[in-house]
């Protein structure tokens, strides 16, 4: 007699935190959120979501700073479940376990993650048919970074960053992470500093630079140091200016170069390999100037299938 495969009851996926290596804002549209050209790269500090079949839906939130993320229904990883199960017509309840490493609240998607993961977890638990494409286009709407930690790797966002595009780019960047907390600097507190800074101005549709696309060719990380930028970097200092701090000390600690994740409040230092990375990461805490520091290189895969489940 033939059995059949068994049906798994629980899948544990691990989804990347991400880094903005270029973040290009253009303007306002309709719908409220700026048109963005911004290169991601995923960077190897993970979180991992584990869903379970269970008699009622539920979550759980381990990890560093876990009390600092809901565990009710506001949750980005329960909302992706309930959506995949939305979608395929499930109706059998889950509990979510999520195992944080990613800074949260920190410019480096911890959220979207964790929706990125439940979002696979989800397909794989139910053997969903869902084509990547739809996958992205679910992924997106729960908020623009997720769709590229489906992805993973170094891509480009345009769009509000939910349009991925993949970018050849060689070598392996060894990065320091200071994921300082910095109070009240919100993502669309950040948007709305920026919107005031440039009021009157009229900005241009925002597009990759090609400087950033040859120093990602040539796998140079002095290169891509060079060419850093973030719009968002000069409103995140003045919200929370202990990051210009941190910026200018990691400069002086031999970083090769440095920028604000995302909308902040964390900061992004480019080290010129794994020693180095482990020097400025000494340097930084050893002079009080940082008191957690986290190390990843990138890029790493997007959101994956881990082979046995921690939890079920
Ligand atoms: O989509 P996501 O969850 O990342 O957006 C969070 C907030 O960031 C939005 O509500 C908006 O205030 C701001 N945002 C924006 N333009 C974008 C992406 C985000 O204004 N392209």
């Amino acid at each position: 007699m033939t059995s059949l495969p068994e049906t798994p009851t629980a899948v544990t996926v691990r989804a990347p935190a991400k880094v903005n290596l270029e973040l290009f804002v253009g303007p306002l549209r309709p719908d409220g959120f700026h048109a963005l050209s911004t290169i991601y790269q995923a960077v190897g500090l993970y979180d991992e979501v584990t869903v379970a079949e269970a008699d009622e839906w539920g979550i759980v939130v381990h990890g560093r700073d876990a009390d600092r993320v809901p565990a009710d229904e506001s949750n980005l990883a329960m909302r992706a479940a309930r959506l995949i199960a939305a979608a395929l017509g499930v109706e059998t309840p889950l509990h979510l376990t999520i195992d944080k490493e990613i800074p949260v609240a920190g410019g480096m998607a911890g959220g979207s993650a964790d929706a990125a993961a439940a979002l696979l977890a989800c397909e794989t638990l139910w053997g969903g048919r869902h084509t990547r494409e739809q996958l992205d286009t679910l992924a997106a709407t729960l908020g623009s970074d997720v769709p590229f930690l489906l992805h993973g790797g170094t891509a480009i966002g345009s769009g509000r960053g939910e349009v991925i595009t993949p970018v050849l780019a060689k070598g392996t960047y060894h990065w320091v992470f200071v994921p300082s907390s910095g109070e009240g600097l919100s993502t669309p507190s950040v948007y709305g500093a920026f919107d005031r800074r440039q009021a009157g101005l009229d900005l241009p549709e925002p597009v990759p630079s090609p400087a950033m696309m040859s120093a990602l060719r040539a796998g140079d990380p002095d290169a891509l140091a060079a060419v850093l930028a973030n719009d968002l970097q000069e409103d995140a200092i003045a919200l929370h200016p202990p990051i210009g701090e941190i910026l200018h000390a990691a400069m002086d600690f031999g970083a090769l170069g440095g920028l604000v994740s995302g909308s902040g409040p964390t900061v992004a230092l480019l080290a010129d390999g794994p020693e180095g990375a482990i020097d400025l990461a000494v340097a930084l805490t050893a002079s009080g100037v940082a008191d957690d520091v986290r190390r990843a290189t990138g890029p790493v895969h997007g959101a994956h299938v881990v082979p046995t489940p921690r939890r079920s």
